[in-house]
């Protein structure tokens, strides 16, 4: 097919467009629901570790207990911070946006790879599992580096969110909060052809290496249409201003006032809206749930305040729901998380997802180019 002037038409944002099969998540908008490799997100997220959920993800079937066992081990043998790693960071600002650091950890941490040049099916599982187990010091070390405090060493005793907690936060982190935590990085591991793992089997597709496809991925997540919705959604409770003292009541007053301002002027607030979910994103219900126990735990109503007030002002100016990351950010506020590490905390569950897309486009190749129409000048000459 040639390159057209007037095509019939143009799928601005490929919205709509049905780029290939997927065997790795179903996201159902009529039915709200949303499946890893068939079943229930919501299920999933109430009854297995997120260790679980990166296998099923990758392999497409819950694993045996020897399939467990296996990779808790290669997971907790790879969770230290790599001293390359390390160097590479300390090299960055500390103004530095932490997804810049991230995306840079990621590629570090693919040129030191000893099978860089190896893409076969068995070793790329394992750079994935790797990469998953070594990402979380990434995070950790970053957030505590900008509060000028030293690097916490993993424990091989801990699960993966128990661990990762620990290494961020230099203490044991309470059930609760490591239950909210872990279900949220299981709502975020996967959501097919979104924007960041479309871009992961973009690059993937070209036949470049996984650490590649994740680097750019992550480029594409740090965007606020993307990840950085998180994010933003805390720099508007920010705007909108936390106080403690206030009442539920109260605070949902304020934040009703501030939605109503924000839109007169037109302004797009983070964390509602979906390109694909138009009536409700079938991951908030279970995020709510874990963000309640969060407030409940930290006894923090007044933040549910805001929280409450927006959606609401919202949905009746608009009729526009909360996406996930609506409860996600306050959430990890709660968690004692600095705003600009929620988009990273993102990178985390997500890199189960980007790499079981790389392992799946690999696997059944066709180099991804789209063709586009050309509106500028006529044929001119010098
Ligand atoms: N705040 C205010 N208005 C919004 C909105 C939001 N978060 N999301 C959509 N709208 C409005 C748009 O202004 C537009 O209104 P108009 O027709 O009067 O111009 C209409 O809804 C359609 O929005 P559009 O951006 O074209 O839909 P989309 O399908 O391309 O966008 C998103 C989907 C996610 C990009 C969009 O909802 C958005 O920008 N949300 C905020 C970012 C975010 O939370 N991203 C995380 C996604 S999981």
């Amino acid at each position: 097919m040639t390159e057209q002037t007037s095509p019939d038409t143009i799928y601005k944002g490929l919205d709509g467009v049905v780029a290939d099969y997927t065997a790795i998540s179903k996201v159902n908008p009529e039915s709200n629901s949303l499946l890893y490799r068939g079943y229930p997100v919501q299920q999933l997220a109430a009854q297995l570790s997120f260790e679980e959920v990166a296998l099923l993800l990758w392999t497409g079937e819950l694993p045996s207990q020897a399939e467990k066992e296996e990779f808790i081990a290669l997971e907790r043998a790879h969770r230290a911070l790599d001293s390359r790693v390390k160097s590479a960071i300390d090299l960055l600002p500390l103004d530095a946006h932490p997804m810049d650091v991230a995306r840079t950890a990621v590629s570090v941490l693919g040129a030191n790879h000893p099978q860089s040049g190896d893409s076969s099916p068995e070793v790329e599982l394992r750079k994935a599992q790797e990469l998953f187990a070594a990402f979380p010091a990434v995070v950790a070390y970053d957030q505590r580096r900008r509060r000028k405090q030293e690097l916490v060493e993993p424990r091989e005793d801990l699960d993966y969110s128990q661990n990762f907690l620990w290494m961020t936060f230099g203490e044991e982190a309470p059930e609760e909060v490591v239950d909210a935590f872990r279900v949220s990085m299981v709502l975020y591991a996967e959501h097919s052809f979104n924007a960041s793992t479309f871009t992961a089997r973009v690059v993937t597709s070209t036949l470049a290496d996984l650490h590649s496809g994740v680097t750019a991925a992550i480029g594409a997540l740090k965007g606020p249409l993307h990840g950085g919705a998180n994010e933003a959604v805390m720099h508007t409770f920010e705007e909108i201003g936390i106080d403690k003292d206030e009442t539920r009541e109260e605070a949902a007053a304020r934040a009703k006032a501030w939605m109503e301002e924000a839109l007169a002027e037109k302004r797009k607030v983070m964390g509602f809206g979906h390109r694909v979910y138009k009536s409700g994103d079938s991951r908030v219900p279970t995020m709510k749930q874990a963000l309640d126990a969060m407030v409940k735990y930290y006894g923090r109503d007044e933040l549910m305040g805001l929280y409450d007030g927006l959606e609401a002002a919202m949905a009746e100016a608009k009729n526009i729901l909360p996406n996930l990351d609506y409860p996600a950010g306050p959430t990890y506020h709660l968690m004692g998380f600095d705003t600009e590490m929620f988009t990273p905390l993102f990178i985390a569950a997500r890199i189960t997802g980007w790499t079981a897309h790389i392992q799946e486009q690999r696997a059944d190749n066709s180099l991804i180019r789209p063709l586009s129409a050309y509106n500028g000048p006529d044929e001119r000459h010098l």
